[in-house]
C-alpha cells in the first residue's frame, strides 16, 4: 500500500510513522507513506493556504488552488483507488471500513484544517470521507494517523502474529474476551480456572461466551447488525 498524505502540518504526523507497528510496516517494504507540504504548492507569496469564507461568518477555509495542484500531480504519477478527506462530518470509521481498505493500493489522505476546505476541493477530487468520530478536531492529521494505523496492522505480514488482528474486539462485530497473563493468582485474584485446564475447545468456547457478553453489556448495537 502507497499512502500520500497531504496537510499543512507534516512535521506533526512524522512521529507516529517512525516508531512500532507502522514503522515496521514501513521497514518491511509492505508500506510506503509520502509527506506533501501543501504550502509547497501554494502560488501565492505569502504560501498561504486559506481565506476568509465567501458569506461571511467565522474561521478560514483551505483555498482549492494548492490543493487541486497536489492532487493533480499525484494522480498524474499514479492510479489511485481513493482520495480520502478527514472530515468530522465523513462516515465513521469502523472496522468493516478498515478491513475492506485495508486491500486498497494506494491512497490519498488530505487532511482538512480550519473551518475544513473548499467545497470545490470534495466535488473535484474526493472519493471517500471519513471521520473518527462525532467530535471536532483542529485538523484531519490525527484522523489520518488513526486511519493508517487501523489499516496498516491488517496488511499481511505486518502483525507478527498473523492472526491477532483477526481476534480483535470488533472483528465479527464483538468486543474482545476478558485476557490474562503471568502470574496466574496476583494479590488473591485469580484467573478464571478454565484457562489453565489446557481443554482448547472448553478455552475457545469460554471466550465465545465472554465476548458475548462484554459485547451485550457494552455495545448491544453491535449484536443487532
Ligand atoms: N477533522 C476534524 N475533526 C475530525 C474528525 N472527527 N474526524 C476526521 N477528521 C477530522
Amino acid at each position: 500500500m502507497r499512502v500520500d498524505i497531504i496537510t499543512v502540518l507534516p512535521e506533526l504526523i512524522r512521529s507516529p510513522f517512525e516508531g512500532s507497528m507502522m514503522k515496521r510496516a514501513i521497514d518491511k517494504g509492505l508500506v510506503e507513506v509520502h509527506f506533501h507540504n501543501l504550502r509547497d504548492y501554494s502560488t501565492n507569496k505569502q504560501k498561504s493556504v486559506d481565506d476568509y469564507q465567501f458569506g461571511g461568518g467565522a474561521g478560514m477555509v483551505m483555498n482549492i488552488q494548492p490543493i487541486d495542484d497536489c492532487i493533480t500531480q499525484l494522480k498524474s504519477e499514479r492510479e489511485y483507488d481513493e482520495i480520502i478527506y478527514m472530515t468530522p462530518d465523513g462516515e465513521t470509521l469502523n472496522q468493516k471500513m478498515a478491513n475492506s481498505m485495508s486491500m486498497l493500493g494506494n491512497l490519498i489522505i488530505l487532511c482538512g484544517h480550519y473551518k475544513g476546505v473548499d467545497q470545490r476541493v470534495r466535488d473535484m477530487h474526493i472519493t471517500k470521507e471519513i471521520s473518527i468520530g462525532d467530535y471536532v478536531l483542529s485538523g484531519g492529521e490525527l484522523g489520518a494517523v488513526i486511519l493508517c494505523d487501523a489499516l496498516f496492522r491488517l496488511i499481511p505480514g505486518v502483525l507478527s502474529n498473523e492472526t491477532s488482528a483477526l481476534t480483535d474486539s470488533f472483528q465479527d462485530n464483538l468486543l474482545s474476551p476478558p485476557i490474562y497473563t503471568r502470574p496466574a493468582e496476583y494479590k488473591g485474584m485469580k484467573i478464571p480456572d478454565i484457562l489453565l485446564s489446557g481443554n482448547f475447545p472448553e478455552i475457545e468456547k469460554w471466550r465465545e461466551q465472554k465476548a458475548y457478553e462484554h459485547t451485550m453489556a457494552r455495545r448491544p448495537d453491535l449484536l443487532e447488525e
